[in-house]
């Protein structure tokens, strides 16, 4: 196994936020998560600003020595923009809407395959790693294929509901899905609350998984243990 971690520091900007002023700093705790082990740092701007801010980007992207994962939907003018304009190593497309609390779905491909094939060969023109996010569905990994996307990333909301029911009902779609997208070529990213309990797992019986960006739960479990110990927790299931 030789999967990345990409912590989400959306949380952190939620933090600060919340008082108006510096405190959490961002570009630290960002940096502190690259000297603890991480080795990505993944942002999730949304347009009304409530957590990452566009300008937090583009103080971070001379700072960070890993891997930049900048997330968000592209049906964004501002997005598309920002991400041109900071060429981070890879960027994710979301198909969220204004609002929503969290990504909730991956992206229909077959519905959305001509927007997507022109959106993604802008950023790969740019130089930049594309990844798609998508429900463990065989039909939207073969249409992501068909859209130039060089990664996809599995949407793993409804793995980390089901674990603690049934784990190998739960990562069955997931396994499938992941062989699928690498027979076809594509590489695989995963997330959305993968966390200390269920991260191993996953990891372990989904092949060829590249890199899981974490946020809610791992700076939920830094709250009790500490960002070091925490990202150390986190690399060590992944080992
Ligand atoms: N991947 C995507 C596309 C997301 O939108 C999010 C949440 O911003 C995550 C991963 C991380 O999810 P979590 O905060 O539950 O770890």
């Amino acid at each position: 196994m030789d999967t990345k971690l990409s912590v989400n520091i959306n949380k952190i900007a939620t933090i600060r936020n919340s008082r108006g002023g510096t405190t959490p700093d961002l570009i630290k705790v960002a940096l502190d998560c690259e000297r603890f082990g991480a080795q990505g740092i993944t942002v999730h701007p949304r347009p009304d600003e409530r957590h990452i801010r566009y300008k937090d980007v583009y103080d971070l992207k001379p700072l960070l020595k890993t891997e930049f994962n900048i997330e968000g939907n592209p049906k964004e003018d501002k997005f598309v923009a920002l991400v041109l304009a900071n060429k981070p190593a890879q960027v994710t497309l979301v198909p969220d809407s204004l609002g929503q609390i969290t990504s909730d779905h991956g992206w229909d491909t077959l519905a959305n395959k001509d927007y997507l094939s022109e959106i993604i060969s802008r950023f790969k023109n740019a130089g930049i790693r594309t990844s798609v996010f998508v429900n463990p569905d065989v039909k939207m990994i073969e249409g992501a294929l068909s859209t130039g996307t060089d990664r996809i990333e599995l949407y793993t909301e409804a793995y980390a509901k089901h674990f603690s029911v049934d784990r190998d009902a739960a990562v069955e779609p997931y396994v499938i899905a992941s062989k699928c997208a690498m027979d076809l070529g594509l590489g695989v990213n995963a997330g959305h609350d993968l966390s200390l309990e269920n991260l191993k797992y996953f990891a372990t019986h989904v092949a060829g998984l590249l890199e899981v960006s974490i946020g809610h739960a791992l700076i939920s479990d830094a709250l009790y243990y500490g960002l070091e110990n925490t990202i150390q927790l986190y690399l060590r299931e992944l080992k």
